[in-house]
């Protein structure tokens, strides 16, 4: 197990700026998820980790190792990707271990092993197969298993689960987290899912443009983004983003979102917002905080919209509306009766209100 730092890490493909000053500091025994949309550079990080990739700037280091120009195999990391790239004509058991094979370990030392990492893994019975008579939750599984045997300094995982169908990605989601618990390896596990970001993760890192955008727990990147790209990319349903002017009203500060519908802003928010009076912002609100609840604190406004789609979830309902011809999201009881056409009164819960500030981008701080 090992601590893993990231210091003014780049990477450049001819003109293409893959990752850029990248600073990191992964403790010993974390599962950090990097996240962020195709080609913001996940996998050149791993891969520069790894030691697959050279860095073109900067230095990684495990605990006080430098070992930023150290080939693949002296750097004892094991990488799991999304094709699981089995040998095909070896059983399960020799696939797993195949590594250790090379390496030299001892014939008793390897079974051991192999036994440990099937039995942890749930495929002692499957050890006698070959590749193709496993389905691709057992070969990822066997990928896995053949990390497992390792024992590395850290795991890398490159979107293992994205060739998986919806619930046998939610399974193997839970897995690998009981797993993480047992084993308490050190785990980079790169995903393009924020789903699988926020479940997996002690810290995610979101990344954007081939730059850290913001690193945090789940839910505190879930509660304060710093920025409109984490807002929006964190988060199901998507955060709502509401052009909107701020202005003076009733002897305070005031959100002013299409004709008739203003939105005070709570008292205590007012101090930091009120340089943004008049600027190009936005408000940033999540579904759960625009509801048909009765309003129940004392910074919760109301206003009145029309009904454009209801979409049943079961455990609630999405409605939504739109205003000044953009759409937005609320959150409403799924037993409700109402239908497109009607108007609603919907409560806003202002304490979770972010402010935009569209020059920059960012959530003004409060
Ligand atoms: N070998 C390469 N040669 C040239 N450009 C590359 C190479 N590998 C990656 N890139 C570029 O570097 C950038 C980052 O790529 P990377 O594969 O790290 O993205 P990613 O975040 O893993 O994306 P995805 O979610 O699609 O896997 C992209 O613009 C990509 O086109
Ligand atoms: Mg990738």
């Amino acid at each position: 197990m090992s601590k893993v730092v990231l210091q003014n890490v780049s990477k450049r493909f001819g003109d293409v700026e893959a990752v850029r000053d990248t600073n990191l500091e992964i403790r010993d025994g974390e599962f950090v998820v990097l996240v962020g949309p195709s080609g913001c550079g996940k996998t050149t990080t791993l891969r520069m980790i790894a030691g697959l990739e050279e860095t073109t700037g900067g230095h990684i280091r495990f605990d006080d190792q430098d070992v930023t120009k150290l080939p693949p195999k002296a750097r004892d990391i094991a990488m799991v990707f999304q094709s699981y790239a089995l040998y095909p004509h070896m059983t399960v058991a020799k696939n797993m271990a195949f590594g250790l094979k090379l390496k030299g370990m001892p014939k008793p030392d390897i079974d051991r092993a192999v036994k440990r990492a099937a039995e942890l893994l749930n495929i002692t019975e499957l050890l006698g197969r070959k590749p193709r008579e496993l389905s691709g939750g057992q070969r990822q599984r066997v990928a896995m298993g053949r990390a497992i045997v390792r024992d590395p300094r850290a795991f890398l995982f490159d979107e293992p689960l994205s060739n998986l169908d919806a619930a046998l990605r939610a399974q193997m989601r839970v897995e690998i987290k009981k797993l993480h618990q047992t084993l308490k390896t050190t785990v980079i596990y790169v995903t393009h899912d924020q789903i699988e970001a926020m479940t997996l993760a002690d810290r995610i890192v979101v990344m954007n443009g081939g730059e850290i955008a913001q690193i945090g727990d789940p839910m505190s990147l879930y509660l304060k983004p710093t920025s409109k790209f984490v807002a929006g990319f964190i988060g199901s349903p998507k955060m709502n983003f509401m052009p909107c002017r701020l202005v003076e009203a009733n002897g305070g500060l005031a959100l002013s979102l299409a004709d008739g519908v203003q939105l005070a802003v709570p008292e205590q928010r007012q101090q930091a917002y009120r340089p943004y009076l008049d600027k190009p912002v936005e408000l940033g609100m999540r579904a759960e905080h625009l509801t048909e609840n009765e309003p129940s604190r004392p910074t919760s406004q109301t206003f009145e919209v029309t009904v454009d789609v209801v979409e049943p979830t079961g455990a609630e309902a999405l409605i939504f509306f739109s205003l000044n011809g953009h759409e937005f999201a609320a959150r409403g009881d799924p037993y409700g009766a109402r239908r497109p056409g009607q108007p609603i009164r919907l409560t806003a819960e202002m304490d979770h209100m972010h402010l935009i500030d569209l020059e920059t981008d960012r959530v003004v701080p409060v």
